[in-house]
């Protein structure tokens, strides 16, 4: 059964151009609770870590690059059906591909660029959520 928890991630060219609190909006709108949230840099070795299991694809260099090079807004997020509902609010990874009301269309620049992450499984929800977040910091 699908848990409700999903995570996510502002990431930094979106923080860089003011639009947390747009993206916040649009994820309060859509009917998520935010569970935990906070706003920090992540260093290359960290975003490395996080990203460690697309380390053989041909991107992972210049993605773990592009995460730690700004300020980036991690949060967890409460929901039914929490990680495919937000994989349809946030839409495709390439933001070309992005449907029309999601948050990619509206803010993300490219597929590198694509302005939010969002957890791809229930489990990797859990592990991403306590990356970031102490237990008495989910809420
Ligand atoms: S997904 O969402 O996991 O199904 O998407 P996927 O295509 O597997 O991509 C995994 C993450 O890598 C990012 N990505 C890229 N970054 C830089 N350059 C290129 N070409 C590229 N392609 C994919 C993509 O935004 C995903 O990041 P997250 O943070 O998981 O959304």
């Amino acid at each position: 059964m699908a848990t409700n928890r999903t995570f996510t991630m502002i990431k930094p060219d979106a923080t860089q151009e003011n639009h947390i609190g747009g993206i916040l909006s649009m994820i309060e709108a859509g009917g998520f609770r935010i569970v935990a949230l906070k706003k920090l840099n992540l260093s290359a070795e960290r975003a490395g870590k996080f990203y460690e299991v697309h380390a053989e694809r041909p991107f992972y260099g210049d993605l773990v690059k592009y995460m730690s090079s700004g300020p980036i807004v991690a949060a967890i997020l409460e929901k039914d059906n929490a990680v495919a509902d937000f994989r349809t609010l946030i839409g495709a990874t390439n933001p070309e591909q992005a449907a029309e009301g999601t948050i990619r269309k509206k803010y993300a620049k490219s597929i590198e660029a694509n302005a939010v992450h969002g957890s791809d499984s229930d489990d990797n929800a859990k592990i991403e959520g306590d990356f970031f977040f102490a237990a008495d910091e989910q809420f």
